[in-house]
C-alpha cells in the first residue's frame, strides 16, 4: 500500500454546453467499509476499503442535494468518515492501523491507486492510470491530494492546466504548466487535448524542504494522457514525459498558491454579500497567531518524539471523552480535555523561520516546551476570526496543510519568513482572495486567513 495515493478523477466537458438549472434531489448510499488484501508495492496488505474499491466511490451531486450515506463498519477498526472536499486516506480510530501503513512504506505514491511504471516488482513495471482523450476536446480534471504528508508537483507533459477552482470554490482561472497540492487539497483544472497526437506522462512528484531538513526518500508516480487513435508505437520510450520540478523546489509551490485568488462574479448573491461583509468588517475579528509543526519531548513513552503544536499546546488524543461532549459539561482535569482557551500568541517569541533551528537539539527545544491538552476556543456566532499560521524551522521546514472543519478560509496573504503584522497586514487581498478549506502555510513561512464563524458545532 502506498502511504502517499494522489488521485484524480476525470470528467469531460462538452464544449458550449449549459448546465440546465435542476431541483434539489436526494442522493442515497451505502458505504460498506471493509478491510481486504491487496498487493501494493510488491507486498500484500490489509487495506481499509469502501464497498471493496480503493479509491472508495464516487457520490455524484448537484450542489443543494440532500446526501443520505448508510455506513456499515465490518472492519476490524472504529472509524470515522471524513466529509468535505478532504482525501485523508482511509479514515479509522486505529491507531495501529495508521501506524502500520507509515511503517511499511512511507514513499510510494499512485494516481488513482496505480503506482505506474516507476515502479516495479521483480522487473515487472506497474500499472499506470490512464487518461484516453479526444483530439480538440476540453477535460476537466478533479485532483486530490489524498497523501498523509507529501505535497505534489503535478504536470502532464506537452499541455497546460487552467486552474478553475480550489477547494470546490471558484478561482480566477489561472493557466500553468505546473499544479502544486498540498495533502487535503483540491484543484479543478481544464486540460485542452491540443497537443500531436501521441502518448504523455502525468507526472506526480513529491516535494521536500531542502537540506538541513532531513530527506526522506519519496517516489514520484505517472500515468499516462493517451489520444484516441494517435497510439501507434506501444513502446515506453516513446511516450513524452514533462521535465519535472526540483523536489527541493518549494518556492515554486509557494507562488503558485500565491496566484490563486477567488472569482469574484460567480459567487451567489446571498454568500456574495456576506463574503463582502466578512471581508471588510474585520473589528469584530480575533487575531490568532499559531505556529504548527514543532517538535517536542513527550512524557510518554520517555522518548524524543516529532510532534506538532500551536501556541504551547499539542493535541491530546481525548478518546475518553469527545470534544464537544466535555466542553459543554465542563469536564476537565489534568489538562485533557479542558475549557482553557487556546492561547492568542505563542507564549514566546524567537526567529521562528531561523534556519539555525533546524538541526534540533536540546537549545532549540527549550524554545519550545509543550503542554498537551485537548483546548477550545470559544467564538461569537458571526465572529470574523483573523488566523496568523507561522511556520517555524523547528526540526522541519516542510509546508503545513493547515485544515478548518465546516468553513472556508478566506487566505489574505502569504509570506517568506517571520509574520510582521506592522508592514503585513497592508499585503491582505480584501478584494478577491481565494476561499480555502485547506491553507498551505508555506515553508518557512506563514499564511493568514481569515473566516466567518458561522457553522456552530
Ligand atoms: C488477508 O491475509 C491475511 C494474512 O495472509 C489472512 O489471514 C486473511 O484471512 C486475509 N483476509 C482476507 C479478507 O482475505
Ligand atoms: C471500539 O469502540 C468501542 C466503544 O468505544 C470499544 O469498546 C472498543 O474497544 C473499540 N475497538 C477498537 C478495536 O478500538
Ligand atoms: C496495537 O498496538 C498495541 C500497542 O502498541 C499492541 O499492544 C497491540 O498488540 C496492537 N494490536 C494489533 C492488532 O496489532
Ligand atoms: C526493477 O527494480 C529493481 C530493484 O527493485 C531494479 O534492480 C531493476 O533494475 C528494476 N527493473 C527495471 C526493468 O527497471
Ligand atoms: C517504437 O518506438 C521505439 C522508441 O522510439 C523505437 O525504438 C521502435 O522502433 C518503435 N517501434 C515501431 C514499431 O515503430
Ligand atoms: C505568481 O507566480 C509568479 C511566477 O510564476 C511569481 O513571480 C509571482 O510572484 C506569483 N504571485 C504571487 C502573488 O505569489
Ligand atoms: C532571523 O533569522 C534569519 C536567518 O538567519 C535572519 O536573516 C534574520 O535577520 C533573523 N531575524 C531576526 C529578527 O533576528
Ligand atoms: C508551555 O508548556 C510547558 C509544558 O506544559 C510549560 O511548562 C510552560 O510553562 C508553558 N509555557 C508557557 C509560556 O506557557
Amino acid at each position: 500500500m502506498a502511504a502517499a495515493v494522489t488521485v484524480v478523477a476525470v470528467s469531460i466537458i462538452l464544449s458550449g454546453t449549459a448546465v440546465p438549472p435542476v431541483a434539489a434531489a436526494t442522493v442515497e448510499h451505502t458505504f460498506v467499509v471493509s478491510q481486504v488484501n491487496m498487493t501494493h508495492m510488491c507486498n500484500e496488505i490489509p487495506v481499509t476499503v469502501v464497498n471493496g474499491q480503493l479509491p472508495g466511490p464516487t457520490i455524484e451531486v448537484t450542489e443543494g442535494d440532500t446526501v443520505i450515506v448508510h455506513v456499515v463498519n465490518k472492519s476490524p477498526y472504529n472509524l470515522t468518515i471524513h466529509w468535505g472536499m478532504v482525501g485523508e486516506g482511509p479514515c479509522s480510530g486505529g491507531q495501529n492501523f495508521s501506524r502500520g501503513l507509515y511503517d511499511e512504506f512511507s514513499s510510494g505514491s499512485t494516481i488513482n491507486g496505480k503506482l505506474g511504471d516507476l515502479f516495479n516488482c521483480s522487473g515487472v513495471f506497474e500499472d499506470g492510470y490512464v487518461l484516453d482523450v479526444e483530439p480538440g476536446k476540453t477535460y476537466l480534471l478533479r485532483i486530490i491530494n489524498a497523501a498523509l504528508f507529501s505535497e505534489y508537483f503535478i504536470k502532464i507533459a506537452g499541455h497546460k492546466f487552467t486552474v478553475v477552482a480550489a477547494d470546490a470554490n471558484y478561482v480566477t482561472p489561472y493557466t500553468t504548466d505546473v499544479i502544486v497540492i498540498a495533502p487535503g487539497e483540491t484543484m479543478d483544472a481544464l486540460v485542452v487535448a491540443d497537443a500531436a497526437p501521441g502518448r504523455y506522462y502525468i507526472a506526480a512528484q513529491p516535494i521536500q524542504a531542502p537540506p538541513p531538513d532531513t530527506q526522506t526518500p519519496e517516489f514520484a508516480t505517472r500515468g499516462t494522457l493517451q489520444y484516441t487513435g494517435g497510439v501507434t508505437n506501444s513502446s515506453r520510450a516513446d511516450v513524452v514525459a514533462p521535465e519535472m520540478p526540483h523536489e527541493h523546489d518549494t518556492i515554486k509551490s509557494f507562488y503558485f498558491h500565491g496566484n490563486l485568488t477567488g472569482l469574484r462574479h460567480r459567487q451567489r448573491a446571498g454568500a456574495g454579500a456576506r463574503r463582502r461583509a466578512s471581508l471588510r468588517h474585520a473589528r469584530a475579528g480575533l487575531h490568532l497567531p499559531a505556529r504548527p509543526q514543532v517538535v517536542q519531548e513527550r512524557d510518554e513513552p520517555k522518548s524524543n518524539q516529532v510532534i506538532a503544536n500551536m501556541n504551547n499546546v499539542s493535541f491530546h488524543d481525548a478518546t475518553a471523552t469527545p470534544i464537544l461532549e466535555a466542553h459543554y459539561y465542563r469536564r476537565g482535569g489534568n489538562g485533557v480535555v479542558g475549557t482553557a482557551g487556546l492561547p492568542d500568541h505563542p507564549p514566546s517569541a524567537f526567529n521562528y523561520t531561523d534556519p539555525a533551528l533546524i538541526p534540533f537539539g536540546p537549545v532549540e527545544m527549550r524554545l519550545e516546551p509543550t503542554s498537551r491538552a485537548t483546548v477550545v476556543r470559544r467564538f461569537r456566532h458571526g465572529d470574523v476570526v483573523d488566523i496568523v499560521f507561522q511556520s517555524t524551522a523547528m526540526l522541519q521546514g516542510d509546508s503545513n496543510p493547515m485544515h478548518l472543519h465546516g468553513h472556508d478560509m478566506f487566505v489574505l496573504a502569504q509570506g517568506i519568513g517571520n509574520y510582521d503584522a506592522a508592514t503585513d497586514e497592508a499585503k491582505f487581498n480584501l478584494v478577491n482572495p481565494a476561499r480555502k478549506n485547506t491553507v498551505l502555510v508555506p515553508n518557512l513561512g506563514w499564511a493568514a486567513i481569515r473566516f466567518v464563524a458561522d457553522n456552530p458545532g
